[in-house]
């Protein structure tokens, strides 16, 4: 716990970020977990997915922009890239944070480009999933994403809900009521004890609640993990309970447990493999790092030689 902390820490520390960023070594590990920095490489990585038989999200790296001139340019790049998937014919959505596109600036702004953005998805037929950041954008985000989806009948928008919320039962039943698609994931900010589960047996244990939620009544979930147990749990539970394979996904992060990936597949379950891709990989990488800690060293070794 205090090295998940100390990592999540080192992702919003601009000193640490400038010297880390820099580093040879910190660039190749980046490469493990990012497809690398254009558009081109995305849509080749997602390429070579979909002919492994897994489908794809793509993630425009940044988050957090601070002028509405980034968020625009944020809002075409993801336009952009939906025409590009469905010219190449590619199985691939994408994925956004509300921060990306203009949330912290004005909340109006965020609307504006996420309606152009699910615009172009509408044409290309095509989906959006709303990435859930940081507690402090939960509610915000749900409320937005709310907004789209039932006032402005956007039904081309998903939801991302973590299981290390107290909340996020509620939000689950909220989600099932209105019927929107929702990615369930364990969560991956620092987050207090008075609104997060702080043991992770608790956040395991609550994932494996909410996703038999998803899994009986939800619209076509996504289920965002690599852990083993749930996963043999939820292979187990669809089988008891005669669940179509098709009515649910895993989801699975690029470059992670690429062995349990190819399982899955080749036991005939649906896979999305989420794909992020551009220059701002930084926080992204520390999220990644947090969550395995043994890689810690990888940082220090990179900040001794940087
Ligand atoms: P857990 O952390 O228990 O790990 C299980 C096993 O997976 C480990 O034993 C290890 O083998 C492997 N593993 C996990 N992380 C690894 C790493 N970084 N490096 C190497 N091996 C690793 N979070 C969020 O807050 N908002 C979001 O929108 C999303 N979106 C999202 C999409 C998708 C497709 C996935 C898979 C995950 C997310 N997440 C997320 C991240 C999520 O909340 C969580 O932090 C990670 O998935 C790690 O948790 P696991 O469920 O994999 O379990």
């Amino acid at each position: 716990m205090l090295l998940r902390n100390t990592m999540l820490w080192l992702a919003g520390n601009d000193l640490v970020k400038r010297t880390i960023v820099r580093t040879p070594l910190s660039r190749a590990l980046a490469r493990r977990f990012v497809a690398g920095e254009t558009r081109e490489d995305a849509l080749a990585a997602a390429r070579t997915l979909n002919q492994g038989g897994a489908s794809v999200s793509l993630d425009y790296l940044g988050e957090n922009v601070h002028s509405a001139a980034e968020a625009e340019a944020t809002t075409r790049t993801y336009c952009d890239l939906l025409h590009r998937i469905a010219e190449h014919g590619l199985n691939c959505n994408v994925s956004l944070k509300l921060t990306a596109l203009g949330l912290d600036i004005q909340r109006e702004l965020c609307v504006r480009n996420m309606r152009q953005v699910l615009d172009v998805a509408r044409q290309t037929n095509s989906f959006v999933r709303i990435d859930m950041e940081g507690s402090d954008y939960t509610q915000l985000t749900l409320d937005l994403w709310e907004e789209l989806f039932r006032d402005h009948g956007y039904q081309n928008v998903g939801i991302v809900l973590q299981s290390y919320l107290y909340r996020s039962a509620a939000d689950t039943e909220r989600a099932i009521q209105l019927r929107a698609r929702v990615r369930l994931c364990k969560g991956a900010y620092k987050e207090g004890r008075e609104i997060a589960y702080p043991n992770k047996v608790d956040v395991d244990r609550n994932f494996v609640a909410l996703a038999r939620r998803l899994l009986c009544d939800g619209n076509y979930p996504g289920l965002a993990t690599h852990d083993p147990a749930i996963i043999a749990w939820t292979k187990r539970f669809v089988t008891e309970h005669g669940i179509d394979r098709s009515s649910f996904e895993f989801q699975m992060l690029y470059g992670i447990r690429r062995d349990l990936q190819r399982e899955l597949l080749a036991d005939g379950y649906r896979l999305r493999i989420y794909v992020p891709f551009g220059e701002a990989w930084y926080p992204y990488l520390m999220r990644r790092m947090a969550e395995r800690p043994a890689n810690l060293l990888f940082i220090l070794r990179s900040l001794r030689h940087g």
